[in-house]
């Protein structure tokens, strides 16, 4: 081959590199991890799954009767997620009765022939979603326990700014990452009347399913991976400033270089300032989140942080209005995906931007340039 060929070639196969990474059809390489049994076993003993102490687990040890409710045990219990599958010869897709406690996410509950050959999701709002591979048993209990349905049929029909002593915080629950994933298919979120949403993020076809990303057993992100399409990651700490060529810059701040992560952070802060804001003017009663069950309390001091002795139960906030409740729903939603950057950030976006200005509708809120994917 003559000399002068070579600069070509290699154009050539940059160029073809590049235009299969911006249109997600690289193919990785196989994942080349020690997958014998003794392996997956140790790096599933590693995973939350499997820790024994987790709260998660261990929440209904001390009741009388010590069990787990039906309602609850599907997630919370390998015996109930049996049970649900039908696998312990009770009728499939319910929890027939109260499980025992003392289990954790054990082998059997994602390797056994129901849960192999399962193919659809389904999720509180009543929608159904087919998933490719083991990925569809993560869905059934990353999905929380609400949807935006249970919203709007708490707050039908309400005057949206009138305080309602019926009306209580209603929480999606915890770690619901396989409902963001699916959006506005399964209407995790409240959903504004009149906007449309984002569904199902695709990512991109090679890398969508959640053992895509996530270890099946460690649960873990493998950041090596990323980098064969987004040459920036270099480890974990990296993931958190992805973005893509054309991402908006949602939260208006001016920046478009940070991560996509960025942008949701931020605008998760403008939205608490719209809520305190609103239940300050509108609803008469300062408003303040923290990090513990029930979440909103009583800013009883004013001075808008959320005080150690202010976050107790009995002084949790009961002044809601229709239209706070929907915005808290929302906010405290997005806190509960800590994945939500990359598990479909266009919906949170939409979901945070249209609850700010519903809120400003009753309370004016200099909104600034916010961007609304469309
Ligand atoms: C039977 C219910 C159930 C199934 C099925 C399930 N999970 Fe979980 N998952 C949980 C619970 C409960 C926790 C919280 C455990 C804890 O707090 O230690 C959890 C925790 C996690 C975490 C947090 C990381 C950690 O180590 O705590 C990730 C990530 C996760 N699961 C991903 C997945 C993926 C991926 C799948 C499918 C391969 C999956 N889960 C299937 C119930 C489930
Ligand atoms: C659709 C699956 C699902 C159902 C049903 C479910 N949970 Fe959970 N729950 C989870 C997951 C996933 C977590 C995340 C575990 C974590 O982060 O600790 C969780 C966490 C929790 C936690 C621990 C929160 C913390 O602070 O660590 C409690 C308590 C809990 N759930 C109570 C309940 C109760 C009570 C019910 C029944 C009324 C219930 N759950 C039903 C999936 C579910
Ligand atoms: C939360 C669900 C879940 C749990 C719990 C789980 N697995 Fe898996 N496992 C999977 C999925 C999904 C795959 C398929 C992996 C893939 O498609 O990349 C898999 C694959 C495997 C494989 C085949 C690996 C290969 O590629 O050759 C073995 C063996 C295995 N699991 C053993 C276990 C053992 C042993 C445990 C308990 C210590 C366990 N698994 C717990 C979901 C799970
Ligand atoms: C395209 C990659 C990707 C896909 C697909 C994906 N995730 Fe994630 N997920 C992430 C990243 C990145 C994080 C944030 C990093 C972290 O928390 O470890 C995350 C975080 C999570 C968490 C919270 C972990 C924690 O530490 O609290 C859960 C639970 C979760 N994902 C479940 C799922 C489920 C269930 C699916 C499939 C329905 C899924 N993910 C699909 C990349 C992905
Ligand atoms: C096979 C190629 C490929 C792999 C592997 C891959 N990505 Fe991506 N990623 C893409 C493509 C293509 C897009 C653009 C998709 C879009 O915007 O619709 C994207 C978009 C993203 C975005 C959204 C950025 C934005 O501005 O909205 C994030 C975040 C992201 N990837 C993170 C990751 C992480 C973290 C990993 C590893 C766990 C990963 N990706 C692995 C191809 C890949």
């Amino acid at each position: 081959m003559k000399k002068s060929v070579w600069p070509l070639l290699v154009i050539f196969f940059l160029a073809g590199g590049l235009t299969a990474i911006l249109i997600g059809q690289v193919k990785l390489a196989p994942k080349t991890q020690d997958n014998s049994v003794e392996a997956i076993s140790e790096r599933w003993t590693e995973s939350g799954h499997a820790d024994q102490e987790a709260e998660a687990f261990i929440h209904w040890d001390e009741d009388d009767p010590a069990e787990i409710p039906a309602n609850c045990a599907k997630c919370h219990s390998a015996y109930g997620y049996l049970d649900y599958l039908g696998e312990d010869g009770t009728e499939a897709l319910m929890v027939d009765a109260a499980a025992n406690i003392g289990s954790v996410v054990t082998c059997n509950v994602c390797h056994n022939p129901t849960a192999h050959e399962k193919e659809v999701a389904y999720f509180p709002s009543g929608a159904e979603v087919s998933i490719e591979g083991g990925s569809v048993n993560c869905a059934e209990c990353h999905q929380g326990t609400r949807s935006g349905l249970n919203v709007e049929s708490a707050t039908q029909d309400l005057p949206e700014d009138e305080v309602n002593s019926d009306l209580g915080f209603i929480n999606v629950h915890y770690k619901i990452g396989g409902a963001v994933r699916y959006g506005s298919e399964v209407t995790v979120g409240y959903e504004y009347p009149g906007q449309t949403y984002a569904g199902y993020f695709l990512h991109t076809e090679n890398y969508q399913y959640c053992t895509d990303c996530h270890d099946p057993h460690a649960l873990t992100i493998d950041a090596v991976e990323c980098a064969a399409c987004h040459p920036s990651v270099s480890d974990l700490a990296d993931i958190w400033s992805v973005r893509s060529e054309g991402t908006p810059d949602y939260d208006g701040d001016g920046n478009t270089t940070e991560g996509v992560y960025g942008e949701i952070e931020t605008l998760h802060e403008i939205m608490y300032a719209a809520i305190q804001q609103y239940a300050t003017d509108v609803a008469g009663t300062s408003i303040i989140y923290a990090g513990s069950f029930p979440y909103w309390f009583n800013d009883t001091n004013g001075d808008g942080n959320a005080d150690e002795d202010e976050i107790n139960f009995g002084n949790q906030f009961t002044d809601w209005t229709p239209r706070l409740l929907k915005a808290a729903y929302n906010y405290h939603l997005v806190n509960e995906d800590p994945g939500g950057f990359m598990h479909n950030a266009p919906y949170l976006v939409q979901l945070m931007v249209d609850s700010i200005a519903n809120l400003s509708e009753a309370s004016p809120f200099a909104m600034g340039n916010l961007i609304r994917p469309d």
